[in-house]
């Protein structure tokens, strides 16, 4: 197996420290690249993440951003190029494998089991990580309950536990779908979307909820976002994506006054 990249940018400012003694990037990839027939949708994407950042992703629809996500989280494997998580290659494993390692992701379309009560969403989320020992035992034995529950108040699902997830309004369910995979305890949370299909004035209200779980469990994060205002609001770091590539990177308000971003992501 590879060894990692070597080190790369430092945290932005005001992001968490980086984990103690390592100062390696968290997430990092090495020329991915994946095509459909004609469609470069992944063209020989470098990429570092560092422990502690909170990155938006931006781009037009079609750019890329999913098949990175799902290049990275094993939905998808590439034609070329390479994956490093936490110091270890882990390009070409499965999802299953992935979020084993501590990378959870939520989904554009959220992923969730609509006709169970919020907290089994949770209980059966939580059992993929206790799956060998509570084989045969009632799911409320063989997960940590009270995890379970600690992690419904922090996204604000409590008042909701027991109704069903298919009742819940748009912006519960993306909450679900994370909180399904906070229950993972990932290093690293990849969201796609997190706030569409929601209200622009709900979405500040859902970022807010969102961020401070992930600062309260100390997950880095990824959120690919079409709402300049809430990127503005939210990321310490943004990436554009223009056809496959990643077009600019860095502090947001450099990246939003980059002349082919504002082109090409933003519009006039
Ligand atoms: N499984 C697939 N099979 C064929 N083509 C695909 C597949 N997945 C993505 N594509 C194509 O790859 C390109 C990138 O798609 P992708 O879903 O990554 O874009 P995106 O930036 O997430 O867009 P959106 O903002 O609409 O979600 C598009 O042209 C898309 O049609
Ligand atoms: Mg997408």
């Amino acid at each position: 197996m590879n060894a990692p990249p070597p080190q790369g940018r430092s945290p932005a400012p005001g992001a968490m420290a980086s984990s103690p003694g390592t100062g390696a990037p968290l997430l990092s990839t090495r020329s991915l690249s994946l095509s459909f027939g004609g469609v470069v949708a992944a063209d020989a994407i470098d990429f570092e993440l560092q422990a502690g950042e909170r990155l938006a992703v931006v781009g037009q629809n079609g750019a890329g951003k999913t098949t990175f996500i799902n290049i990275c989280t094993g939905y998808l494997k590439p034609d070329g190029g390479q994956v490093f998580f936490d110091g270890e290659e882990i390009t070409g494993r499965s999802p299953r494998e992935i979020t084993r390692r501590g990378i959870g992701r939520s989904f554009q379309l959220p992923q969730v089991f609509g006709e169970h009560t919020v907290r089994e969403c949770l209980l059966i989320a939580a059992s993929a990580r206790s799956r060998r020992e509570g084989f045969l035992r009632p799911l409320e034995r063989s997960v940590d309950a009270d995890d379970v529950d600690a992690t419904l108040s922090l996204l604000q699902l409590a008042p909701r536990a027991h109704d069903l997830a298919a009742a819940l309004p748009e912006g519960q369910r993306k909450l679900l779908d994370v909180a399904m995979a906070m229950v993972l305890q990932p290093k690293l949370l990849i969201m796609d979307e997190p706030t569409s299909g929601v209200s622009t004035d709900e979405k500040h209200g859902l970022m807010e909820v969102l961020m401070r779980a992930l600062d309260e469990r100390r997950v880095t994060s990824i959120f690919v976002e079409h709402d300049i205002e809430i990127v503005r609001a939210h990321a310490t770091r943004l990436a554009a994506w223009i056809a496959g590539r990643i077009a600019a990177d860095g502090p947001p308000a450099e990246v939003l006054a980059d002349p082919e971003v504002i082109r090409n992501v933003i519009g006039e």
